[in-house]
């Protein structure tokens, strides 16, 4: 199994199958990944905006990916020609190859760039091949984190520390302490001059306060096997 981060929130999780989230790559100065290279069977997007909807259409069309999202910005897919499978808050869905998505608040807004509004924004929980994953999208800190995501039993969190439109690093690491993950691996950062961050320090900061949590930092292109 192999984590990828290909800069901003958009992360790869490849085992039997392939999961891309938020592939915003067109446009990205982090980007390590052109739209016409990305390969999905399933792609995640936690939100209308630009820099997590990215290059969705055009890579659904062309690998054929199920696109999962929330409802509203789902009926938007469809409009565009890409039938998504539009879910809500709380609610989860087992695919027939044994995928689970599930759907979980994220404290955000959400809009598409031509201004329109499309739903709530969302975080992910997904499971494939026994392992459980968080992308918490764009948020803010919110104590939901403890009560409601932790009981899942990630082995892996990601998470934003850009601060400015998400979390920055302090409120990041309440949120690891709350989260109870095995590993995390930081996002949303350094992407732009307004977004930049110690990722060297938040990891240290993380496993000095977490004993037997593991923070891997990442930068664009690289990848982590399991
Ligand atoms: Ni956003
Ligand atoms: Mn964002």
């Amino acid at each position: 199994m192999k984590i990828d981060f290909y800069g901003h929130a958009c992360v790869g999780v490849s085992g039997s199958k392939k999961i891309l989230i938020d592939p915003y790559l067109s446009g990205n100065p982090s980007a390590s990944l052109t739209a016409e290279q990305a390969a999905a069977d399933y792609l995640l997007v936690t939100h209308g905006h630009g820099d997590h909807l990215g290059d969705a259409v055009e890579i659904a069309k062309r690998t054929g990916a199920q696109v999962v999202a929330m409802v509203e910005l789902a009926n938007w897919f469809g409009k565009q020609g890409v039938e998504a499978l539009g879910m809500n808050l709380g609610g989860s869905y087992t695919f027939a190859d044994g995928f689970k998505v599930k759907l979980v608040p994220a404290w955000h807004s959400s809009h598409l760039p031509d201004g329109s509004a499309v739903g709530l924004p969302v975080g992910f929980i997904f499971w494939l091949d026994g392992l459980c994953f968080y992308h918490a999208g764009d948020t803010a800190l919110f104590g939901d984190m403890k009560q409601v995501i932790a009981p899942h039993g990630l082995d892996w969190a990601f998470l934003p520390i850009g601060d400015f439109y998400t979390m920055g690093p302090d409120d990041a690491l309440i949120a690891a302490e709350w989260l109870n993950a095995k590993n995390y691996l930081p996002i949303h950062y350094n992407t732009f001059p307004l977004l930049q961050q110690n990722a060297a320090q938040f990891k240290q900061r993380l496993e000095d306060k977490l004993p037997g949590a593991k923070c891997h930092v990442l930068q664009p292109g690289e990848h982590t096997e399991l």
